[in-house]
């Protein structure tokens, strides 16, 4: 990394954030709860990466010290260059978070994992009293599936063993992710890669039966999670 400008552009977010404006409403909406002292799980992606910002505004304006559990690299190098206090998920209790999601249904189950954070994205959530879910009104839908396929994080060697399996309990088509439309792989945060699956229809043992294949990590669906709560515009 060489300047901290270069970091947030390399965060290719910033002139290129749909729907802006509504996730700054969000971004102004979540700052608002941060208190002094309090023990936040950051989350991923462009929402949270304006909320994130915003909270640094409030915490330099009104000298608040809060400690951050960011759920990625990137929002990690954020914090850093913002200077927020960041620790690992583990060694601070978690007051509340936030988050963005791909997809929220009217059960409030969730598809994330579109930036490719999920893995820390689900960890923090499970040690969470509550976290905000921030969705812009193109993330509502009836039902999960209809617009985003589901993100499977997975072992490079396991890839095409995965495919063939998510393809036998349900999923309509497997494609790996790539890095900008080209051939290489696109890499989590994890060192592992990332199926699309698309389902036509997901069920609630979904999340779980996908987690049970062989060389699977994690995925995107967040299922039946009581302390989610979604913040629309
Ligand atoms: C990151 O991997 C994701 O889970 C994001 O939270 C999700 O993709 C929402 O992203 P945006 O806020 O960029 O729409």
């Amino acid at each position: 990394m060489s300047t901290n400008e270069d970091l947030i552009n390399n965060l290719e977010w910033n002139n290129n954030i749909k729907n802006k404006e509504e996730k700054e409403v969000l971004a102004r909406k979540i700052a608002s709860k941060v208190k002094d002292g309090d023990v936040i799980s950051f989350g991923s992606g462009t929402t949270s990466f304006l909320a994130v910002k915003e909270i640094a505004k409030r915490c330099k304006e009104e000298n608040l010290n809060i400690i951050a559990i960011p759920t990625s690299n990137q929002i990690k190098q954020l914090c850093d260059y913002l200077q927020i206090k960041t620790a690992n998920l583990g060694e601070y209790k978690i007051d509340w978070g936030f988050d963005g999601a791909d997809e929220v249904d009217t059960n409030k189950w969730l598809i994330k994992g579109l930036g490719g954070a999920l893995y820390k994205e689900k960890m923090n959530l499970k040690q969470s009293p509550v976290v905000y879910i921030l969705v812009d009104s193109s993330k509502m839908v009836n039902h999960l599936g209809e617009k985003c396929f589901v993100p499977v994080e997975c072992d490079l060697d396991k890839i095409e063993y995965v495919s063939k399996t998510l393809k036998e309990i349900g999923a309509k088509e497997c494609t790996v992710r790539t890095v900008n439309r080209t051939s290489d792989y696109f890499i989590t945060d994890n060192g592992k890669a990332i199926v699309d699956a698309k389902f036509e229809k997901i069920t609630e043992d979904m999340e779980e039966k996908i987690n049970e294949i062989d060389g699977v990590l994690e995925n995107g669906l967040f299922i039946g999670y009581k302390n989610v709560e979604v913040i629309s515009c």
